[in-house]
């Protein structure tokens, strides 16, 4: 039995079953690449799903975990440290927000949004607004796994296992504002956007629906929220992507490449919207700890003195650009979309996108595919125009190859 047998024996016997993992064992990494257990290097183009921004065995993360670590890992938040306005003040500064909350992951910062909205909401009733407790969530949205992100997430699949999930969700079709004005009444605490979809297929929102969400929003004191967990902390180029839209929502969500892999989600909201919560009302063990905080604060200032944002947009131009040339040939791609390095191809068939993915990894390039159909391409902000062109090598050859299999099976059914 090698190495990954023995694991996926052990996993098999030991672990609830949850993901269907592919047959690869990684033990290391540098710079875009990974290693597995034999050495052999792969091009990931999928970072962690968007976590390793600043790519693998980064100095700058390495550095920053051993000295912390030396000093403080954990306080909890019964105690001070020095670390939580430190990078309170570099994110609300970046994204035009007033105030923080720290916590371990996507879903949990998610949870705490939906609570800010609840409390917002109470408090507006007690100020003696008429606002009800509603949530207005977007088709094809996706926002965690805990109970609040899965009531307000789309896809049935990740809700009605676990029924009743959290009541009081409708969900709207996205981008469609006619549909959004439809649902939208003083029974609304919050609308919930994503400002790029990413697990419902990298989707941009339109600058007219979200312009449509802002002001629905402001006629009754509901809150626009933003879920910036995967397009979101310079995945578009901007800190947020909602600051390609110039449209300023009252909350956003953090996580992922925040803290360069160290567990952290973060949310961010107006003074307005922190005075519904008081001592006491949320909380949490580890989140916001010395050690995150430390790395997240050496993340930013990095992407900043290295000017990582401008190559974010640059390669995802180069990289749109690249594949929109690959689409012209190839017509199984039918879309290419998506701003800086969170992009999307859409496939004509859900088959041929799996293939794709499969065929990826034996060229040693890690993609992965969502919504089906979607080949998703969520790269380390440090990536280079030659990874690009060797993904575009490879997809070609796949493409071509997939072409000729399906032409000849055509053919012999015509035969
Ligand atoms: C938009 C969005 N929201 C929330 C989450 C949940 O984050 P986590 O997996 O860290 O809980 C994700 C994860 O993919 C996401 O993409």
């Amino acid at each position: 039995m090698n190495k990954l047998e023995e694991v996926q024996t052990a996993e098999a016997r030991l672990l609830i079953s949850t993901y269907e993992r592919n047959p690869l064992l990684f033990v290391s990494g540098e710079g875009v690449h990974i290693l597995d257990e034999n050495g052999t290097k792969y091009l990931d183009l999928l970072s962690g799903i968007g976590v390793n921004a600043l790519g693998y065995g980064s100095s700058v993360i390495e550095e920053a975990i051993a000295k912390q670590s030396h000093k403080l890992i954990h306080t909890s938040n019964l105690y001070f440290h020095a670390g939580q306005a430190k990078l309170a003040e570099r994110l609300t500064t970046r994204t035009s927000m007033d105030r923080a909350f720290f916590c371990n992951s996507g879903a949990e910062a998610w949870e705490c949004a939906l609570k800010l909205a609840r409390a917002h909401a109470g408090l507006l009733r007690a100020e003696g607004k008429q606002i009800g407790t509603k949530f207005l969530a977007m088709d094809q949205s996706f926002h965690g796994r805990t109970f609040g992100a899965v009531a307000t997430t789309y896809k049935e699949k990740y809700r009605e296992p676990f029924a009743p999930v959290m009541p009081g969700v409708e969900f709207v079709t996205f981008n469609d504002i006619a549909d959004l004005r439809a649902k939208f009444s003083n029974e609304v605490c919050a609308i919930l956007v994503e400002a790029v979809q990413g697990e419902g297929g990298v989707r941009p929102i339109t600058q007219e629906f979200f312009a449509a969400a802002r002001a629905l929003a402001d006629s009754t004191g509901a809150l626009l929220i933003a879920d910036e967990i995967q397009c979101g902390t310079g995945r578009t180029g901007k800190w947020c992507a909602y600051q390609h839209y110039g449209i300023q929502p009252d909350v956003t969500t953090l996580a992922k490449p925040l803290a360069g892999g160290i567990p952290m989600g973060a949310v961010l909201c107006t003074e307005e919207v922190a005075r519904a919560f008081h001592a006491g009302m949320h909380g949490t063990t580890f989140g916001g700890g010395p050690l995150a905080c430390a790395v997240a604060c050496a993340v930013i200032d990095h992407i900043e003195q290295t000017n990582l944002l401008a190559n974010v947009t640059a390669l995802g131009d180069y990289f749109q650009a690249q594949l929109r040339d690959l689409a012209k040939r190839h017509k199984a791609i039918v879309d290419v979309r998506g701003i800086g390095l969170i992009i999307g191809a859409e496939l004509n068939s859900a088959t041929l996108a799996k293939l794709v993915v499969a065929e990826m990894l034996k060229h040693n390039i890690l993609i992965n595919c969502t919504s089906d159909t979607v080949l998703r391409f969520l790269p380390p902000y440090i990536l280079e125009r030659k990874h690009v062109d060797a993904a575009i090598r490879a997809l070609d050859e796949i493409f071509t190859e997939q072409a000729a299999v399906s032409g000849a099976a055509e053919g012999e059914n015509r035969g």
